[in-house]
């Protein structure tokens, strides 16, 4: 697969900035005060525009949710998803600008989710980013979606150092991340099947929550008793940090269908919802952190990073940061707004890359539904 990124400068780039910026040139890395950038993600059902300055943080945050339109289905629907991305772009570009204060020219580069995802939704941000970029000659960088979620907790007053270790649990990943520096990554345990988000959709489907259930599982599991049914804790009975979540979607599958005729009125059957919503999401959290403890001795390691939409649950985010108080390290979350797709983590990853001196030589307009994080360049 072609590399969208690489480090370097073209000439129209450091003619451009020379005056206000210094680069990573010729192996000297030093810093570049002051960048605005622009941030276009559209990898799935998020429109998500923001401006990030390196030295003054968010200047604008613009979030459009498509939820309601793929609700009805139950799922993203991938054109409709493109073309409501066409429809929203360009007037959320307007509007943070206006949040910011700022022309569009006053943007020192364009950062844009470049994949993995939908491809059709991609190229939606990849070719206003572009051509954005292009008008005001300004440089582009393409961003990988994991990158973003990875890189959201630098957003926070109180935010880890390189090197830690990353859990990135969303609708479409599950990976375990050994982070050396910015965008040296080692991908140390992934999902043989299902995603952790995938696994919480399917169950809220299966229990007639509307879709993304994640966070409607997580507040039906709040009425329900974790001690009802013993859920598996899947993979952890063997050496290693791959994740499986397959087995136990069968498992709840099987729960429901058997209990559900066992129900004698509606309250009863509003407990047995809650109850297989309780003991789903401990089963998950249990895995999702049992992992990350194994992995953290492995590393060495005394932060850790949980990003991505999982990252929002809070029943995650308590065992995790209590794990942490019990095994000697740190547990880093973005706020609960930058778990889930958005701008501003795209704004971000494109201008730590940017203040590295890097941008995407690539000149054409390309977008990569399957993008392997490890395959991202170091600035
Ligand atoms: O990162 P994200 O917005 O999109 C992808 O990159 O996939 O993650 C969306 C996923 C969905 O599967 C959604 O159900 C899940 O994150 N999610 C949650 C919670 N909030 C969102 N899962 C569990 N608990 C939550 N509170
Ligand atoms: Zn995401």
């Amino acid at each position: 697969m072609a590399q969208p990124l690489s480090s370097g400068l073209t000439r129209t780039v450091v003619g451009e900035l020379h005056s206000c910026c210094h680069w990573q040139l010729l192996g000297l890395k030093v810093t570049m005060p002051g960048m605005k950038v622009l941030g276009i993600e559209s990898s799935c059902d998020e429109t998500g525009i923001a401006i990030y300055d390196s030295e003054n943080g968010l200047l604008a945050d613009q979030l459009y949710s498509q939820i309601e339109l793929h609700g009805q289905y139950g799922g993203v629907v991938p054109e409709l998803a493109s073309r409501d991305h066409v429809r929203k772009i360009v007037p959320l570009i307007e509007q943070s600008c206006q949040e910011a204060g700022l022309q569009l020219s006053d943007i020192d580069a364009v950062a844009y989710t470049a994949g993995p995802g939908l491809i059709g939704a991609l190229l939606v941000g990849a070719c206003v980013g572009r051509s954005i970029a292009w008008a005001l000659d300004k440089p582009a960088i393409a961003v990988h979606h994991m990158e973003g979620h990875l890189l959201a907790p630098l957003m926070e007053k109180d935010k880890p150092e390189f090197p830690f270790l990353s859990l990135l649990v969303s609708g479409g990943h599950t990976l375990l991340v050994d982070v050396k520096g910015l965008g040296n990554y080692q991908i140390l345990g992934d999902t043989l099947d299902d995603a952790a988000g995938e696994a919480f959709d399917k169950t809220a489907k299966l229990l007639g929550l509307p879709y993304p259930g994640g966070r409607h599982i997580a507040a039906l599991a709040e009425q329900g008793d974790v001690h009802r049914f013993k859920f598996p804790r899947p993979m952890l009975n063997r050496p290693g940090l791959e994740f499986s979540f397959s087995g136990l979607k069968t498992f709840t599958r099987v729960t429901w269908e058997e209990q559900l005729p066992l129900c004698q009125n509606d309250s009863e059957m509003a407990q047995l919802k809650a109850d297989i919503a309780a003991c789903f999401q401990l089963a998950v959290v249990d895995t999702l952190s049992k992992k990350c403890l194994r992995a953290i001795k492995q590393t060495g390691h005394h932060s850790l990073v949980i990003a991505g939409g999982v990252s929002a649950n809070l029943a995650l985010r308590e065992q995790l940061t209590m794990m942490g108080q019990k095994h000697h390290f740190k547990s880093f979350f973005p706020k609960l707004k930058y778990c889930t797709d958005n701008g501003a983590m795209i704004a971000l990853a494109g201008a730590l890359r940017l203040q590295q001196g890097q941008h995407s030589v690539d000149e054409g307009i390309r977008a990569y539904p399957r993008w392997n994080l490890e395959q991202i360049e170091a600035p």
